[in-house]
């Protein structure tokens, strides 16, 4: 195992046997010994600075039925909501005050939000926080779609490719989905000149050690500037709602085998790892990761956003925590740190052995 590790770091890649034998290794020590070297390659990258981006959740509507999904279009029971433009800017302000120069425009595939008003939001945001990176996270549109969002200012893009494994893919989404289609809104963004990430959950139904290879491939082929991953969690209005969740041990595993991959990658300890463990954002730091992305959307509508069951909302996923969350982020030994935080194009000459 420890020449499987060395390998890891050095080449950044390993083959199908050797990711195979890493990703059912269930020891503690191999755990342990791959947390800390992909902390350390993260510190020589980003030091120990953790950025802190702002997720505002301004729509629930969904057009999409993904059976793994909260706000799928058939779940009844979900309550409906959409922000104005209005309380998207005052989510930013008080974001702003708070020491936030990222905002995440994440939402459901909803119809409402046309490309007009798409722009006339994002044109509003970039007027007000010229000094601020947009992030958007609403699903799959056209190449014209993204470009114009770009032109008008959206800085990046996070679009989960959820699994790379097509038949593993047709398991979790309706056959209105299509990975193909998935990963061509990947590389058109990339493309378009948006940072862009792709992630997927850890432990969904049917995921098998070869469809987290087939991940680690597509990740390694798209080479993303951010990778967001966390457990899957059921969600009680959904046709996964017996399924199991998805382990801790195994998403640490995966967070510090990408950060080895990439070396310069932004990732984020997720708020379904903070779920699943109240220590879960710390463990997900001591792992490799190095970004986290608390709650600004407003109150009440926070409860609605329920992607999965028992969806943290409050404490440290609050924004208003940004003081608790730079504690806890200070007894392991990180910062929070108040810019963009933008990829870093580090090369490895002059990253290591400094
Ligand atoms: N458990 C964990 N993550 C989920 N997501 C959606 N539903 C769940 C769930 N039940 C993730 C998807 C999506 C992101 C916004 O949330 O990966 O891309």
């Amino acid at each position: 195992m420890k020449d499987i590790l060395f390998k890891l770091e050095e080449n950044h890649f390993l083959n199908d046997d050797e990711f195979k034998l890493l990703l059912e290794d269930e020891s503690e020590e191999t755990l342990n010994v791959l947390n800390k070297r992909a902390a350390c390659v993260s510190k020589k990258t980003y030091g120990n600075k953790v950025y802190i981006r702002g997720l505002i959740e301004f729509t629930n509507y969904c057009k999409n039925d993904c059976y793994y999904c909260g706000i799928r279009k058939s779940n009844c029971r979900a309550e409906r909501y959409r922000l104005t433009d209005e309380q998207i800017l005052d989510c930013c302000a008080a974001g702003y005050k708070l020491g936030f120069r990222t905002f995440v425009l994440q939402g459901g595939e909803d119809g409402f939000f046309t490309d007009e008003k798409m722009l006339a939001i994002i044109k509003k945001i970039k007027k007000s926080y010229p000094d601020c990176a947009l992030t958007l996270s609403i699903g799959e549109r056209g190449y014209d779609s993204y470009k114009a969002f770009f032109d008008a200012g959206a800085d990046r893009y996070l679009l989960r490719h959820e699994t790379a494994d097509s038949e593993h893919y047709s398991r979790l989404h309706p056959s209105s989905l299509s990975l193909q289609n998935r990963m061509k809104c990947l590389f058109d963004l990339k493309e378009i000149g948006y940072q862009v990430g792709c992630g997927f959950m850890v432990g969904s139904p049917y995921q098998s050690t070869n469809s987290i290879i087939k991940d680690l491939k597509f990740i390694r082929d798209l080479n993303p500037h951010m990778v967001g991953i966390g457990p899957f969690i059921p969600h009680n209005a959904t046709p996964f709602r017996a399924c199991k969740q998805g382990d801790m041990h195994l998403t640490l595993k995966l967070l510090s085998i990408i950060r080895l991959m990439l070396p310069n990658v932004l990732l984020p300890a997720t708020t379904a790892l903070g779920t699943i463990d109240p220590a879960g954002r710390e463990k997900g730091i001591l792992a490799g990761a190095n970004v986290v992305m608390p709650n600004l959307s407003p109150n009440d509508v926070r409860k609605k956003y329920l992607l999965y069951d028992n969806k943290l909302c409050t404490g440290d996923e609050a924004a208003e925590c940004v003081l608790r969350l730079k504690n806890k982020m200070k007894s392991i030994g990180y910062e929070i740190a108040t810019c963009r935080g933008d990829y870093k194009n580090i090369t490895e000459s002059n990253s290591y052995g400094k």
